[in-house]
């Protein structure tokens, strides 16, 4: 600790998000977890009902036991619904399988897209350095207090899970694979993200677009890369995921890759990528974090 990337105090709620599916999401909420909990306490919210986090990280989703599901619903607690991921300071909220009824069942309840960050403590419980003001408490608890980093992991889609994960997120991290029509895809969760920032969420950061799958052998590959640079020069991490069968071969193992293999180049940038992102959240209270561009 007491480096230049170490956390400052505070919690901060992550939703790594990209309405196309395949592109590094879940890859990418469970390897910068694991590097960020080498420097902070780090939760992994599963809210995807394929739940490929849960079983990143060996757990299996088929196990009957409470989820985000539950979370979601408000028919349990993040205490009642965390499990340990087996590495230390990395705990998870699994997902299971009911998180697919659950898209149906929110449409009837009150308040549907803000149940998660009700769940997580709202956003002013949460981040007593924005504004300066302490934490008002009206609940008597702030659940995530025992967190310095929360990731949700969200679906391939932009439905009411992935607007709960926005609405309860400071930021957003926004993989892009480094294939044909990048481009397209993003401009369109860009103005997703402008609507929720003028609904449901005001304060919700572009925190950082991470280049993923690159394989700068390809022409195309490149050009994508230099393509979302110059659309969003600020907001483009340098840091950039290589295509790298070691990340492949990780989720099957039920580890992350810096567990799998520390030594590899998807492990080095992810690492690289982590570093980054400490950086941008520890400029988040000031709110001088790029959005847009
Ligand atoms: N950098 C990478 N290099 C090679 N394979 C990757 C990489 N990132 C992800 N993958 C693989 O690609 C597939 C899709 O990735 P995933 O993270 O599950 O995407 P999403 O969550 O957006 O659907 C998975 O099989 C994953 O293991
Ligand atoms: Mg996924």
């Amino acid at each position: 600790m007491g480096d230049s990337t170490s956390l400052a105090a505070g919690s901060y709620v992550i939703a790594v998000a990209n309405q196309k599916g395949g592109v590094g999401k879940t890859t990418t909420a469970v390897s910068l977890g694991a590097e960020l909990a080498d420097r902070a306490r780090v939760l992994i919210v599963d809210l995807d009902p394929q739940a490929n986090a849960t079983s990143s990280l060996g757990i299996d989703p088929r196990t009957p036991r409470r989820s985000t599901y539950d979370l979601l619903l408000g028919d349990a607690s993040l205490e009642d619904v965390v499990v340990s991921s087996g590495l230390l300071n990395l705990d998870l909220a699994p997902a299971s399988r009911a998180l697919s009824g659950a898209q149906v069942e929110l449409v009837e309840l009150p308040d549907r897209d803000h149940r998660l960050a009700r769940a997580l403590g709202s956003p002013r419980e949460r981040s007593p350095r924005v504004g300066g003001s302490p934490p008002s408490d009206p609940g008597g608890s702030t659940p995530n207090a025992a967190y310095d980093v929360i990731l949700i992991d969200t679906p391939p889609s932009l439905g009411v899970l992935t607007l709960n994960a926005l609405a309860a997120a400071d930021g957003v991290v926004v993989p892009v694979q480094c294939e044909y029509l990048a481009l397209e895809g993003l401009g369109q969760l860009v103005e997703t993200l402008e609507l929720v920032r003028g609904s449901l969420n005001p304060r919700l950061a572009l925190l950082g677009i991470l280049l993923t799958m690159h394989d700068p052998r390809t022409n195309l590959s490149n050009q994508v890369a230099d393509e979302v640079r110059r659309h969003f020069p600020a907001a483009t991490l340098g840091a950039t995921i290589p295509r790298s069968v070691r990340l492949s071969e990780a989720p099957s193992h039920g580890r992350p890759i810096r567990l799998y293999d520390p030594s590899s180049r998807g492990a080095e940038a992810y690492a690289a990528c982590a570093r980054e992102l400490t950086e941008r959240l520890n400029r988040i209270g000031d709110r001088d974090v790029g959005v847009g561009a």
